[in-house]
């Protein structure tokens, strides 16, 4: 089987029964935690509650789009919150075994496999540096703590640039999320069967991201382009119990003319 056929065969539906009558959650074992934060600094930003500036469902649709070119202008750290929570945000406990929660974001059995990190270059108030999203802090709140993980790049342009295959234009944006992926939260549950959930999982992670920075007015672009060694090694990941998988970019736009 050549990768193109193996690749399209991956991307159709597996047996999950069977694949979950094989399961760590089937043998009984304990379900992954969602305690995944490290030893950094706690930093809880301000409440986000009046950011949204798109008051029409219709109008979101109809203007998200891929933006690549930003301001120089920062975002605000409400902006950064409201970012934050509205993808990945824990809202509350599925049933009580505690071994699950919903998020803004469906998720195949809701596994919820990704975390957030961030490299902030400019955002008002905020120390430029990584980040690393801690939605476990704030469950059932609309309420944003992110821990610091240490500073930026030296050379922020040459190692963004080199992060991002040469899409040289990222190196504008004052804010750039990176997406996780831990699989074994969602292999617990679906065994072999997990891979393809969280690929489908991730579109709506992204999905929710670009939709999120229209609602605030901000511009922004999903990237699957990116180099995943010099990516993991960024945030510390070993690349096999958790890895990149997916970036996004975010900053702000010159309004546009009418036409344009
Ligand atoms: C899975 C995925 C991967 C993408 N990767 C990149 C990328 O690496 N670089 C980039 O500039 N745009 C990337 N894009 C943005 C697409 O090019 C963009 O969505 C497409 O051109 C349609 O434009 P629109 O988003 O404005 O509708 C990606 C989009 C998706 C959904």
């Amino acid at each position: 089987m050549n990768e193109i056929i193996k690749n399209r065969t991956f991307m159709q539906c597996p047996s999950f029964t069977a694949s979950m009558e094989k399961s760590d959650q089937k043998n009984g074992v304990e379900a992954p935690s969602y305690e995944h934060h490290r030893t950094g600094e706690f930093i809880t930003l301000p409440a986000f509650d009046d950011t949204v500036t798109c008051s029409s469902y219709l109008d979101l649709l109809d203007t998200r789009r891929s933006e690549r070119v930003y301001t120089d202008e920062a975002l605000t750290q409400e902006q950064l919150a409201f970012m934050l929570w509205s993808t990945q945000g824990m809202q509350q406990m599925r049933g009580k075994s505690g071994v699950a929660y919903l998020r803004p974001v469906p998720s195949g059995g809701a596994r919820h496999p990704f975390e957030l990190y961030i490299a902030v270059k400019n955002v008002s108030g905020l120390e430029p540096g990584l980040y690393h999203y801690v939605p476990t802090e704030h469950i059932g709140e609309k309420k944003v703590t992110i821990e610091r993980l240490g500073p930026l790049f030296d050379d922020y342009e040459t190692k963004m640039n080199d992060l991002l295959v040469g899409q040289k234009w990222v190196t504008k944006a004052p804010v750039m999320l990176f997406v996780s992926c831990i699989p074994y939260r969602s292999e617990w549950r679906y065994n072999d069967a997990a891979h393809r959930a969280m690929l489908i999982d991730l579109g709506h992670v992204g999905q929710n991201m670009m939709l999120s920075a229209t609602a605030l007015g901000l511009g922004s672009c999903c990237l699957a382009a990116y180099d995943q060694k010099l990516c993991d090694e960024v945030f510390g990941f070993n690349g096999i119990d958790e890895y990149t998988v997916y970036v996004l970019t975010l900053g702000k736009v010159k309004a546009k003319k009418q036409n344009d």
